[in-house]
């Protein structure tokens, strides 16, 4: 069966940026296949209509697995939204202290995620003629953040890999573009902006002085999945309140 209106897989839908993403992508007439750690989570995030299942990014036989339904039930997937990430535990600062299991969980989720999902949703665009593979990378991705080395390192990476995809397979059709949020008050980001004075010290580095609400992200990927802008493939797009520019 091929789905009538367009199809887009958000990772990570279930909270911050990825739920105001479905938020964003069901109101501009999106189908939802979402992927994420929470199940349940994801089935309400997908809605009625949609498809929401429990599935780790970092794990190849269930990222394979939940790409094969995406297509059995819907035939068509025109947009992946890879935004699934974490920023890693507390002990993830520096190089040197951060425990090697720790840099290896960062890029399980950060880096092979997004490798695996473009993997299994490439073919399908391929097959089709075109598609569009946007990735939640990070001006983290661009300018290095202070004590946390791994994060850093895989949005480097997340960043490089939609640049690689968007050269790769232009002659395809499909295009590929990253989204590089600066900071935005999100369930990854609450333990810091829930203390006033860091939230202050936060807030003082930003032009704008305040942080991005995750719909102000969304807007970004909606107006990259909407077709409009069809010109732009292997960019970054900076929404980070002037952070980048200083
Ligand atoms: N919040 C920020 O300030 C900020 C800034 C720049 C970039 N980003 C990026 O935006 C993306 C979303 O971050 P957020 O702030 O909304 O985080 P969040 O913690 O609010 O949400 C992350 C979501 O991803 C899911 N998830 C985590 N690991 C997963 C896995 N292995 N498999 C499937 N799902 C998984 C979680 O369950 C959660 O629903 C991340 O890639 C993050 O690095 C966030």
């Amino acid at each position: 069966m091929t789905a009538m209106t367009r199809v887009a897989v958000v990772t990570g839908g279930v909270s911050g940026i990825g739920r105001a993403t479905c938020v964003r992508l069901a109101a501009d007439g999106f189908t939802l296949a979402v992927a994420d750690l929470d199940g349940d989570g994801a089935k309400a995030a997908a809605g009625p209509d949609g498809l929401g299942r429990g599935v780790d990014v970092g794990d190849a036989a269930a990222v394979e697995e939940f790409f094969a339904e995406v297509v059995a039930t819907f035939g068509r997937i025109d947009v992946l939204v890879n935004n699934a990430g974490i920023a890693g535990s507390s002990e993830a600062t520096i190089l040197h202290t951060t425990p090697i299991e720790e840099w290896d969980r960062v890029f399980a989720v950060n880096v092979r995620g997004p490798y695996l999902c473009a993997r299994a949703a490439l073919p399908v665009m391929i097959a089709a003629g075109g598609g569009h593979v946007i990735t939640i990378a990070s001006v983290a991705g661009q300018v290095a953040f202070p004590g946390r080395a791994a994060y850093t390192a895989s949005k480097g990476a997340a960043l490089q890999m939609a640049r690689s995809i968007a050269i790769d397979y232009a002659a395809q059709g499909i295009r590929s573009n990253a989204v590089c949020p600066g900071i935005a008050e999100t369930n990854m980001t609450k333990w810091r902006l829930d203390q006033p004075e860091l939230r202050a010290a936060v807030e003082r580095l930003v032009p704008v002085g305040r942080v991005a609400q995750p719909d102000e992200i969304a807007d970004a990927v909606s107006v990259l999945a909407s077709d409009r802008l069809g010109y732009m493939t292997g960019s970054a797009l900076v929404v980070d309140g002037g952070y980048t520019a200083q």
